[in-house]
């Protein structure tokens, strides 16, 4: 039975690029719905098709603002007029020459250009604060060897995306952070082709996430768009893994005519591993075998990964896959069966620069986790509060950190709302689908901060229900608050959240001492009321503090002294805290954040960095640092 997700389930209705979402109905108090085992794909996944060959479109677009999306619907919501269609085969300037009665009000292959995949608020200056419909245009050759089937794959575009390959619909997607890919196949023609893009960056009541967050709305393509070709008959989706109990286990799909009882080999040469099998009659292919000895499992102290190959016909699917476990065992977070502590950082999808376009390339990925694995003495990251590149993950693997993945769930989300569901139930299956086979990845998180209520129980419970199906073999979190007892003579929390029982780590976002008015002298006496029949992961505790800025004697809020000694204080709270198995403190890098406007301090940034946006270490940096390297010497790892 193929478990491939939401995606052939729910409609895919671009916010803001599609007809009005259906009407609300309240949240159904039923339990969450069961992933249907067998459920018809709309959409190729084309998982780690990163590694497939192909032809990489990224480089110069010529691009058009769109602000009242009249290429999409005309001023009376009907369809859109001709003369605003920027998706149309046509040449404008050429059309208008020869008939005075031609009227464009664009013209694409004449429009500025910008670079893909970035944000486009990095293009001009007047677009950093642009959240609107943006269209791309280029043209390509297509390639002249074709004989098999051709996609177009992006690797992700914030928010909703139409595409248009010459001037037909080749499709449409919602969700800002996780690949999409559409068949271009039919649509391909000899020679020059012109493919169209529509990103709309703006997020609405019911989008996940919600217009108010903590960081810059990159709009735009952000990941790359490569053209891959495959067989006629190709593996769609693969995942190989340990299971908990010590098997090598595989769940593949192939797509196409001949998917169905077709001959599939899996393949790990340095394993001397060569299984060989047969699809079903739905061209699925699960099998379990005895993981072979030789087999070194993956961990951040030895991020073994090998290469494995999975050939069916003409097919070579490959991957680079470490083998290791992750579970629960009481308080303990264990990995390949010995406990675990998590000395992470969170990290926004953002490159260390003055200027970041959400560009993450191999290097850029290189540098921010080298600054936890090597500057920080760390062995995690929380990658927040949204999917992050393949390249981050990859990187991850390469690098040997563990990872908590997360979907932007994030503050009020429209818990009401049929639709925000179904996209946030798709996103977290796109993440799912696309990373399985990532071994860093150890826990998925399917919220942040979200305010308690039934609807948002029924929601979150719902998520949860949707990872237990798709990946049984990586634990399940979310960000909680925690209520103030307001009487108490020390800092007293407890954890009320009814969503605790229901996962498999409790994770805290923890300020006192920045966003209160703790004395930081009084921290390290917190008291903290939480179940400790579970891990607990302090996922953030953070302060700001501007690069450069001093204040030893005052102490003064935003200076690199007042962030050290917080996180002195918070640390010596931690260690107090039976149950605390890691944490993720916020956060790696200032990031770009419009909510954060102190004239002298942040003007746009968000501060809590333990580095600054150029990569400058700030004073709190090697408080953590030597905090990690004493667990890290402890635990012998
Ligand atoms: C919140 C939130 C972050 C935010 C941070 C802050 O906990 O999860 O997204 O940036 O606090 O206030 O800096």
């Amino acid at each position: 039975m193929r478990i491939v997700g939401l995606r052939g389930v729910l409609c895919l209705a671009a916010a803001g690029l599609s007809m009005p979402a259906p009407a609300q109905s309240p949240p159904a108090q039923s339990p969450p719905v069961a992933l249907p085992l067998a459920t018809v794909q709309t959409e190729p996944l084309l998982v780690s098709a990163d590694l497939r060959d192909g032809i990489d479109l990224s480089g110069d677009w010529h691009y058009s603002i769109d602000p009242y999306r009249s290429g999409i619907a005309g001023f009376h919501g009907e369809a859109p007029d001709r003369g605003q269609q920027r998706y149309l085969d046509i040449d404008v300037r050429q059309a208008m020459a020869a008939d005075n009665r031609t009227l464009y009000e664009f013209d694409m292959a004449h429009s500025p250009v910008a670079r893909l995949p970035g944000a486009w608020l990095a293009a001009t200056p007047e677009l950093r604060h642009y959240q609107g419909l943006v269209w791309y245009q280029r043209t390509f050759t297509a390639p002249a060897d074709r004989k098999g089937r051709v996609f177009l794959r992006f690797g992700a575009a914030n928010y909703a995306t139409v595409v248009y390959l010459n001037g037909q619909p080749l499709g449409r997607h919602e969700g800002g952070f996780t690949p999409f890919a559409f068949e271009a196949t039919r649509l391909l023609r000899d020679g020059e082709n012109q493919i169209t893009i529509g990103v709309d960056s703006a997020a609405t009541p019911t989008t996940v996430p919600p217009p108010v967050t903590d960081w810059e709305n990159y709009g735009g393509v952000t990941r790359e768009i490569r053209l891959v070709q495959t067989p006629a008959t190709y593996v769609d989706t693969a995942w190989v893994r340990l299971t908990r109990d010590g098997k090598l286990a595989v769940d593949a799909h192939l797509d196409g005519p001949a998917a169905a009882n077709a001959p599939v080999r899996l393949t790990i040469a340095d394993l001397k591993l060569d299984l060989a099998g047969k699809t079903d009659a739905a061209g699925n292919w699960r099998a379990t075998m005895a993981a072979p000895r030789a087999l070194v499992r993956w961990s951040p102290e030895q991020p073994k990964l090998y290469d494995v190959t999975l050939s069916s016909g003409e097919d070579r699917w490959r991957d680079r896959i470490g083998f290791r476990t992750v579970e629960r065992r009481g308080a303990d977070i264990l990995l390949n069966g010995k406990p675990v502590f998590l000395r992470g950082i969170s990290m926004h999808e953002e490159e260390i620069g003055a200027n970041p376009a959400r560009i993450i390339t191999p290097a850029n990925a290189r540098a921010l986790l080298g600054e936890i694995k090597e500057g920080l003495h760390g062995n995690y990251v929380r990658l927040s509060h949204y999917p992050h590149s393949e390249v981050m993950t990859r990187a991850a693997d390469e690098l040997g950190l563990l990872v908590w993945s997360e979907v932007p769930v994030y503050w009020m989300v429209a818990w009401g709302n049929t639709q925000t569901l179904a996209t946030a139930r798709n996103m977290l299956a796109e993440n799912i689908l696309r990373d399985r086979n990532r071994a860093s990845i150890a826990i998925w998180s399917v919220a942040n901060e979200t305010p308690v209520s039934d609807a948002r129980n029924a929601f979150l419970r719902q998520l949860i229900a949707d990872v237990r199906a798709l990946d049984d073999t990586r634990l399940v979190s979310a960000a909680l608050l925690v209520e103030r007892d307001r009487a108490a003579k020390v800092p007293t929390m407890a954890m009320a959240d009814p969503l605790a029982a229901d996962l498999d780590v409790l994770a805290i976002n923890t300020y006192n001492g920045w966003y209160t008015g703790d004395r930081l002298a009084d921290l390290p006496g917190s008291v903290w009321q939480i179940p400790d029949d579970k891990p607990l992961i302090f996922s953030e505790f953070g302060a700001d503090a501007k690069a450069g800025f001093h204040s030893p004697e005052k102490m003064q809020k935003f200076s690199e002294e007042f962030q050290a000694e917080f996180y002195r204080k918070t640390l010596e709270m931690a260690d107090r805290v039976p149950t605390l198995r890691g944490m993720s403190p916020w956060i790696l890098k200032d990031f770009r954040s419009p909510r954060r406007q102190n004239p002298d301090f942040q003007i746009g940034w968000n501060r809590k960095g333990l580095i600054s946006e150029t990569g400058e270490r700030k004073q709190a940096f090697a408080v953590l640092a030597d905090y990690y390297a004493r667990k890290a010497a402890v635990a012998g790892r």
